[in-house]
Parts: C-alpha cells; sequence; structure tokens
C-alpha cells in the first residue's frame, strides 16, 4: 500500500444524529478532487501512473455511489485505463489478503462475519466474487443497533465506539438484557428486542434518567448481551462452513474474518475469539481503521478483480442494492 487518505463527515451528519444522504452526496463532491489529489502526492505519484481505478459502485447511498463512480470513470477514460465497479461488502470481505496484514496470508475459503452500520452477514468466502451467505440481519443491523442503544443512553453519533468506552466503567452482571437467537438454530441475527428491552430498563432509571453509572452499567450490559450473540451466531456458521468445506484439518487453517465498524469492538473481538478457539478457527481481524470503511479496501477488491481481468463497463450504474452472494453473475 502507497497511500491511504480518509475523510470522515462525522462532523458534517453529527448534529443530525446520522448520516444525511444529501449531505454526504455534496461532501463527496466537495471534497473529491482533493483527496484523490492527497493520495496521489502522498504516493509520490501521478495521474499518469494509474494502472486501474477501482470505486464503490453499492451497495449503499446513491448519491455518493454516483459522485464517486463517476468521478472514477472520468479518470478511467481519461487515461484509458480499466474501472472496476466495486461492492462495498466485498471489500470488507476481501480487506483481510491484503498483502501484508495478516503473516500467513488467507487463502480461500475463509468464514466472514461482517458487522457494519448498514450489514450484518456471514458469509462463506470462496473465492473472488464467490459468497456464500450463510445469515444476515432480520431487522437492525449491528452498528445500527450500538447507534440506537448510544442514542438511548444519551451518546454522540455514531455511537459504537462511545458505547464501547462508557461500557469499559459498567458492570456488564447489573442489568441482564435479552440476547436475542441465542441457541437458535441457524446463523441469523435480530437486534431490535434487544434495543427495546435497553429502552425499558432506561425508562426505570426514573425521571431524570439513569445516573452515569447507571448508563455505564446499561451499556455494558448492551455490549455483553450484542458480544454473546455475535459468538453464538457464529459458532453455528463455524459449524455449517466446516460441513461445506470438509478436510481442512491442518492447525490453523480454518479462519474466521471479522470485518466492518463493529469488528473493532474489543468485547465482540474477545468473545468471538474465544469461540473461535473452541471450535479450531482462527480468528482475524483487521486493525480498526480497515475495520471501519476506507479507501485500502476497495482499491485491494479492485486489484483483486483486475487479477482476474474482470472489468466493468463505463456504462455501469451504481447499485444502492447489491446483495454479495449475486457477484459472480452480475457486472
Ligand atoms: O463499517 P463501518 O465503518 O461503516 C459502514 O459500512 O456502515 O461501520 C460503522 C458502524 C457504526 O454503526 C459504528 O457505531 C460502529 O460501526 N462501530 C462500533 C465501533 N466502532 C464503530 N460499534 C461498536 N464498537 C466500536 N468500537
Ligand atoms: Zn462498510
Amino acid at each position: 500500500m502507497r497511500a491511504a487518505v480518509v475523510l470522515s463527515q462525522f462532523t458534517e451528519h453529527a448534529p443530525h444524529g446520522g448520516v444525511v444522504p444529501e449531505i454526504a452526496a455534496r461532501a463527496h463532491l466537495a471534497h473529491l478532487p482533493r483527496l484523490v489529489g492527497a493520495a496521489l502526492a502522498e504516493a509520490g505519484a501521478g495521474f499518469a501512473d494509474i494502472g486501474a481505478v477501482a470505486a464503490t459502485a453499492g451497495p449503499g447511498l446513491i448519491g455518493g455511489l454516483i459522485v464517486g463512480s463517476s468521478y472514477a470513470k472520468g479518470v478511467a477514460l481519461a487515461r484509458g485505463v480499466p474501472f472496476l465497479a466495486v461492492n462495498h461488502l466485498e471489500a470488507h470481505a476481501l480487506t483481510v489478503r491484503l498483502p501484508g496484514l495478516r503473516a500467513e496470508g488467507a487463502a480461500f475459503p475463509y468464514l466472514l462475519l461482517l458487522v457494519s452500520g448498514g450489514h450484518t452477514l456471514l458469509a462463506a468466502v470462496e473465492g473472488v466474487g464467490r459468497y456464500v451467505r450463510l445469515g444476515s440481519t432480520l431487522d437492525d443491523a449491528a452498528g445500527e443497533a450500538f447507534d440506537k442503544a448510544a442514542k438511548l443512553l444519551g451518546l454522540g453519533w455514531p455511537g459504537g465506539p462511545a458505547l464501547e468506552r462508557l461500557a469499559a466503567a459498567g458492570d456488564a452482571r447489573r442489568h441482564r438484557l435479552p440476547r436475542p437467537l441465542l441457541g437458535r438454530k441457524g446463523c441469523d441475527f435480530s437486534f431490535s428486542g434487544l434495543k427495546t428491552a435497553l429502552a425499558l430498563a432506561v425508562g426505570r432509571c426514573g425521571e431524570g434518567g439513569p445516573t452515569a453509572a447507571e448508563s455505564a452499567d446499561l451499556a455494558a450490559g448492551f455490549q455483553a448481551a450484542v458480544a454473546a450473540v455475535m459468538a453464538d451466531r457464529a459458532a453455528h456458521a463455524m459449524a455449517l462452513f466446516a460441513e461445506r468445506h470438509p478436510g481442512m484439518d491442518a492447525p490453523g487453517a480454518r479462519l474466521l474474518v471479522a470485518a466492518g465498524g463493529v469488528a473493532a469492538n474489543a468485547t465482540v473481538r474477545d468473545a468471538l475469539a474465544q469461540t473461535a478457539a473452541r471450535r479450531g478457527f482462527a480468528l482475524f481481524a483487521p486493525p480498526p481503521a480497515l475495520c471501519t470503511d476506507n479507501a485500502v479496501m476497495v482499491a485491494w477488491a479492485g486489484i483483486e478483480r483486475l487479477r482476474e481481468g474482470r472489468f466493468d463497463p463505463l456504462d455501469f450504474a451504481p447499485r444502492p442494492r447489491w446483495p454479495l452472494e449475486t457477484l459472480e453473475t452480475a457486472g
């Protein structure tokens, strides 16, 4: 990797308590040319050195997708190089294969738990473009659940990191919150009941709302419930994965990769690591800066596709909805 530049729009969206699509699209337009210039400068390169251009083309908010992929197509057209329309989920899925990230590398197949603000899924990653979904959320995404819980506890947006900091001072055993779908068959998730239980617990704290200590206990209880559910769902997925891919018995051969913003959470990581170890899986989660959204993962997914000769036409239309498991046949 020669350069990485991330612009977070937290300050633009924070006053609204979440991402405002129109603000996001305008901010993309305002900042993108300067960011690309900064990345090229950091790499000591110019437009003439670009061999291909990858951009996120879905799934997500259409405004940002249009701005980003139009810019990328413009550069590809002007330079006469390939354009790669990258699926954002695939970028999270392939990050672990970024050279130098994991000493042992990450050969296919491996198991992926993707837990971000917009997505929650477990999938077998069997090759570039080859994903088999094992489970996903029936309601809120994991990061969304953290953000809503944080809001209930009076924390700012984005809520995940703030809730994790608050939980560090709390006692997770004080409030036993429900663990939706724990022990149930399959690998699906559900977070809305947990959110409701937290709202009720906050309501029980009386007129003035929870004290600082009560908030910390509630945050810890919420985080513990999410971590327990994730470990349980991942355990079911590990069993399915082992059935699908028998014979990977060498020590360390089976790999569980956790990706997306929520994979930055230390309690979640610990719970996953313990469950994985019990089932003979190694757990790998990219460093937090590569778990949350970044352009490096999109560039890497582009390189993986480029190597397989899977470019995209310049009239590729961005896709607000673009399920991971449709990739091999799409494009
Ligand atoms: O992957 P990501 O950066 O963006 C999306 O693709 O959505 O994930 C952002 C989500 C937010 O909901 C944020 O609250 C959550 O990840 N998040 C965390 C932590 N860091 C980010 N949740 C729990 N603990 C964290 N440390
Ligand atoms: Zn993401």
